[in-house]
């Protein structure tokens, strides 16, 4: 048996064939840019994550640059972001000209509750990543930031579909980005993103820097760039997004077994809230000191795992910096992802489990 981390060639004939279809309609229609895709999906998504403003851009690292150049956030400013992130968080931090100035996760890597902390006089805004597809505090964390006049960036680039107190994630904040790379729970057949916002002055703004400044065609009012996604793009997502909440059941369902299977392995850490509606069991990350030997053990039986992720940012060449990262270092250490996806079969989820077990002396 061969199990891959994530085969995205593995997508199920009936879905194949109703996007074959929908690849004829555009080429039929011959939009290839905006079009009656692009509304159809800014509005499915509205109503399912129930936003006021949902505006699609080219990808997701280019939702959370959008995001901080309509909140005019620049050279001199300082935003708080978590040391354990996918590295888009800190580099549009940096893009813009402003610091990021990096701090520690818990020990799951959500940005450490104390965050205000690295609060300065140029402290603009602050960045919750929602790692792994788990909400952070929202309620606490925007009521923090008000209190301080910062603005709040969600990246919610790996929990689309993640619901805290009935409000999706990316809806909390003054901007939220999605993105919809294809190993995403909603992922396209390319690349493409999302920014979410329920004020309509910061929507004009991001609608208007995603398309070179315009309001209307050929009325320039600021200097903006292209990030519009691709048609092709948008009518593929519709058609995924019919499944999405079907294979939601089926990641929560495979997260279920692994809890079950894993529950009580000494210093086997597994992850919480996987089964809450603020989770969308995008990864399954658990945390173990052998790590290395436990992803090696896998590979000689054919299971891919991934890292997610390997390094700390404050580490990285880029953004080198000094403090306090103590548990984002730890999970870099530590964690390994499991495959978890709507594609694994059951044989295959049960000879993980084994796997595992078998690893930890329990088979
Ligand atoms: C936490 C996080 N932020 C930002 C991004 C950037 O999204 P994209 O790859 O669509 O640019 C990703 C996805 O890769 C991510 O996981």
């Amino acid at each position: 048996m061969n199990i891959p981390f994530l085969d995205l060639g593995r997508l199920e004939e009936n879905l194949k064939e109703r996007l074959k279809n929908r690849f004829s309609e555009v080429l039929e229609a011959g939009v290839f840019s905006g079009g009656k895709e692009v509304v159809q999906f800014e509005r499915s998504v509205s109503s399912f994550l129930n936003s006021s403003f949902s505006i699609p851009c080219a990808n997701g690292t280019d939702a959370l640059e959008l995001a901080l150049r309509a909140l005019k956030i620049g050279p001199g400013d300082e935003v708080i972001v978590p040391a354990m992130t996918w590295v888009s968080t800190a580099e549009v931090v940096v893009l813009v000209g402003a610091k990021p100035i990096f701090w520690d996760t818990d020990e799951e890597g959500l940005l450490r509750s104390d965050w205000e902390k690295a609060v300065t006089a140029k402290t603009k805004v602050v960045m919750p990543v929602h790692l792994y597809g788990k909400m952070v505090d929202m309620e606490n964390l925007t009521k923090k930031a008000e209190s301080l006049g910062l603005f709040v960036i969600e990246d919610a680039a790996q929990a689309f579909g993640a619901f805290q107190d009935g409000k999706a994630a990316g809806t909390w904040s003054d901007v939220g980005c999605l993105s919809f790379y294809p190993t995403k729970n909603l992922g396209a057949l390319g690349e493409a993103g999302m920014c979410l916002t329920q004020n309509s002055q910061l929507s004009t703004q991001i609608r208007m820097l995603l398309n070179h400044g315009q309001p209307v065609r050929d009325q320039h009012e600021l200097v903006g760039r292209n990030s519009r996604i691709d048609t092709i793009q948008a009518a593929f997502l519709n058609v995924i997004l019919e499944d999405f909440e079907t294979n939601q059941q089926k990641r929560k369902a495979i997260a279920a077994q692994y809890l079950d299977s894993f529950s009580g392995i000494e210093g086997l850490r597994l992850p919480t809230g996987i089964l809450d509606s603020d989770h969308n069991a995008h990864l399954f990350v658990i945390q173990n000191e052998r790590r290395d030997e436990l992803k090696a053990f896998l590979a000689e039986k054919s299971i891919g795992t991934a890292i997610h992720y390997p390094m700390i940012l404050p580490d990285m060449l880029p953004f080198r910096s000094v403090g306090d990262f103590e548990n984002a270092r730890k999970l870099a250490e530590t964690g390994l992802s499991l495959p978890l996806n709507p594609y694994l079969k059951t044989e295959e989820l049960d000879f993980i489990c084994k796997s595992v077990l078998e690893f930890f002396g329990r088979g």
